[in-house]
């Protein structure tokens, strides 16, 4: 339970977290859940904790580490609290007419002249808003026997669990048309429940985009929007590398708003389409590997 801070102290803010300290944090995250707090933006990651400090009455680290040890629940909220889930249905709606009238067409002609499904991958789907967002417009434009590989990751498990479930207040579906939510959602209680046929099209699978072990999979368009803006400028390069040596020739990327193209990345991808943040695969060759064709069905 959250306990109010005193309100004689001085607030403990982001700031006042000495480099020291974190690392102590990043360490105990890393060996209690696997969490490495180290390719993170370091001043946001320190706000963060420094509001889960002061929500438990704590002025310093020291007490709270201690507290952390012996409480999962705080460890749970921690980690809640670092990894911001806020998404919902159509984010950035003009987004989603551009992948609508010209990406997804181009894409799925492209695969249907190779003969091959259309793979998608959304990269911190958070509870599968972005990923459904896909299919919904996906199931209106593909074609019958087109096959299609429509893949959702995030490095929580939580998130995914909700993902799977496809049930969502009214306030994550405030931009789906009135049209596609009386024929894909049904009401469940208070909450809106996605039909079967569509949750069927996104496969969920748990993936940390900062792990270097962590394999790549494959794709003709990955979206990975408002993740990196939480990483740092070194992280983020190297996971554009990463989407441009998984994507193809002429496959596309698709960040967040207030998120860019930056160093090494800006070597493998043009601009589609600046306002939308839409990149294409240029032909210069790059070297990681990515996972076999096929990983997206589980
Ligand atoms: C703000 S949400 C973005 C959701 C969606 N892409 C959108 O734009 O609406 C960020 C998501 O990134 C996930 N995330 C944070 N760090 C990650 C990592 N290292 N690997 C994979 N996902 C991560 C979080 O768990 C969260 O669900």
């Amino acid at each position: 339970m959250d306990h109010p801070a005193s309100t004689t102290a001085l607030a403990f803010v982001g700031s006042d977290l000495p480099d020291e300290d974190l690392e102590l944090l990043r360490r105990l995250l890393l060996e209690c859940r696997g969490f490495d707090l180290g390719g993170y933006k370091g001043a946001c990651i320190k706000r963060r904790i420094a509001m889960r400090i002061r929500a438990c009455g704590h002025h310093a680290v020291a007490p709270y580490l201690q507290l952390l040890r012996h409480n999962q629940g705080e460890m749970d909220r921690l980690l809640a609290t670092l990894s911001i889930h806020v998404s919902h249905f159509f984010r950035n709606p003009s987004t989603f007419t551009t992948l609508q009238r010209h990406i997804l067409p181009e894409l799925l002609q492209q695969t249907a002249q190779q003969n091959r499904p259309l793979r998608i991958w959304s990269a911190g789907c958070a509870g599968g808003e972005e990923p459904y967002s896909l299919a919904l417009l996906l199931a209106e434009l593909l074609p019958s026997g087109q096959g299609l590989s429509l893949l959702g990751t995030d490095i929580s498990p939580a998130v995914l669990e909700q993902a799977r479930a496809g049930l969502y207040d009214r306030s994550r579906l405030a931009e789906v048309p009135a049209a596609v939510l009386q024929r894909y959602f049904c009401a469940e209680g208070e909450k809106l429940g996605l039909r079967a046929e569509i949750r069927r099209l996104v496969v969920f699978r748990q993936h940390n985009l900062l792990q270097e072990e962590e394999r790549f999979p494959a794709a003709d368009l990955v979206l990975c929007r408002n993740v990196m803006i939480y990483f740092s400028r070194a992280e983020q390069e190297k996971i554009l590398s990463r989407f441009a040596a998984v994507l193809p020739e002429h496959g596309f990327l698709v960040l967040g708003k207030a998120e860019t193209m930056v160093g090494a990345g800006c070597n493998y991808f043009q601009v589609e389409c600046a306002t939308e943040r839409i990149y294409r695969r240029n032909d210069r060759s790059i070297s990681f590997q990515a996972q076999e064709p096929g990983v997206h069905k589980e």
